[in-house]
């Protein structure tokens, strides 16, 4: 008998991971489907956690995360924001995923509604469903010059009842990137409406004009319900080590604290020494890393480009390229012929939620050698399909 509760067994898998399980083992496949560096974790980074777990650093520790982690979390956060956040309206999590998951166990619940800028991560909806949220998704507005917010159509779905208004800056799947009025705008509204704004600033640093984006810490007042969930996974390539951490106004703190005790218990001690080192010693990496997106995001954008039924439509950050294939209307079947005749993995657009119906998302945080070779056969593929 499946004991499973049904909406959790009604839930859908990610169409990406369909995509994944159907092509992860195929010889030679070149995989840039899901949303993470080909880069290892450099070496200032692993050693202090080295050091840490070889000093016994082993044992149960703060919910919030180590006392000198969230201090490095403020400095940084000082560092690029000229903000002052203090120490109770910090904690670190098991990663973005978990703070997600920690802000939508907090602040929905059954019969609450939640509204999600889309096209947006896929497991930001899954989330908000299973605390028992109905998401209405308000896609950006695509035109030839990119991506655009379309605020009249967010304020207009933030009815009474919507409990949290999400949105990420830079986006993934799109790159777009809130402008600073927008954001006072968002801001404003959800604070007469009595609304919880969750900005994901996961890809904060992954900007192609820029060394940081926008922050909604530069304008959020300590008591005001914003929200910010960042993480190590991006910037720092540290997608293994899961470990993330999120800011919120004073009063949440408790919350956070027994949430996180609820959830995991906190995150690793030992690898929490790496991240104090990523925040404090990271810039050069990071500017390192960037430069190479950048590059990726140049061969990919020259080569697609060049093919005939491809449309590129960009944003200014994250590390993803969004295209369309004239006459493709169903992405998961794209994608999974793609990876069975060419050996090339990419994310379908239906993934993604409102806006993204017909792209296609390919992560271009990869090896240019890599990327050119991805080209080459989906160039391949696409003549021999035409
Ligand atoms: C927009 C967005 N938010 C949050 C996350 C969570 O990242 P992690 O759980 O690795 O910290 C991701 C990961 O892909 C993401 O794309």
């Amino acid at each position: 008998m499946n004991l499973v509760r049904p909406e959790i067994d009604a839930m859908e898998d990610s169409p990406i991971l369909e995509v994944w399980r159907s092509g992860v083992d195929k010889p030679g496949i070149i995989g840039l489907w899901a949303g993470e560096p080909d880069v290892p974790t450099p070496a200032f980074i692993c050693e202090p956690a080295i050091a840490a777990l070889r000093a016994g650093h082993t044992f149960y520790t703060h919910n919030r995360g180590i006392p000198p982690l969230r201090a490095a979390i403020a400095r940084y956060l000082n560092r690029l924001y000229r903000v002052e956040i203090a120490d109770g309206r910090i904690a670190l999590t098991s990663a973005g995923m978990n703070a997600v998951e920690v802000l939508c166990q907090a602040l929905l619940g059954a019969g609450s509604k939640a509204v999600a800028i889309t096209p947006c991560w896929p497991n930001i909806v899954r989330a908000m469903t299973i605390n028992g949220a109905e998401v209405t998704e308000v896609p950006l507005r695509r035109s030839n010059q990119g991506w655009s917010l379309d605020i009249d159509a967010v304020e207009a779905a933030c009815v009474e009842g919507v409990k949290m208004l999400y949105l990420a800056t830079p986006a993934n799947p799109t790159g777009w990137t809130i402008g600073r009025g927008e954001a006072e705008r968002l801001l404003e509204m959800t604070r007469a409406r009595g609304i919880a704004l969750f900005s994901d600033e996961v890809y904060h640093r992954i900007l192609y004009d820029a060394p940081v984006a926008f922050s909604f810490l530069e304008l959020a007042r300590p008591d005001d319900n914003v929200f910010v969930v960042n993480s190590f996974s991006k910037s720092w390539a540290m997608t293994g080590w899961r470990l993330g951490w999120m800011v919120f106004p004073e009063y949440f703190m408790p919350t956070a604290e027994k949430l996180i005790q609820f959830n995991t218990s906190g995150a690793q001690a030992f690898l929490q020494y790496g991240a104090i080192a990523a925040l404090d010693e990271g810039e050069a990496f990071v500017a390192e890393f960037v430069a190479r997106c950048r590059d990726g995001r140049g061969i990919v954008s020259r080569r697609l480009a060049r093919m005939k039924r491809v449309r590129e439509i960009s944003g200014e950050g994250s590390f993803y390229a969004m295209f369309e294939v004239e006459g493709v209307t169903d992405t998961l079947a794209f994608c999974k012929d793609l990876v069975q005749r060419a050996g090339v993995g990419l994310a379908p657009g239906i993934a993604f939620g409102k806006g993204a119906e017909t792209l296609m998302r390919l992560c271009y945080a990869k090896s240019p050698e890599n990327l050119e070779a991805a080209m080459d056969r989906l160039e391949a593929y696409l003549d021999e399909t035409a």
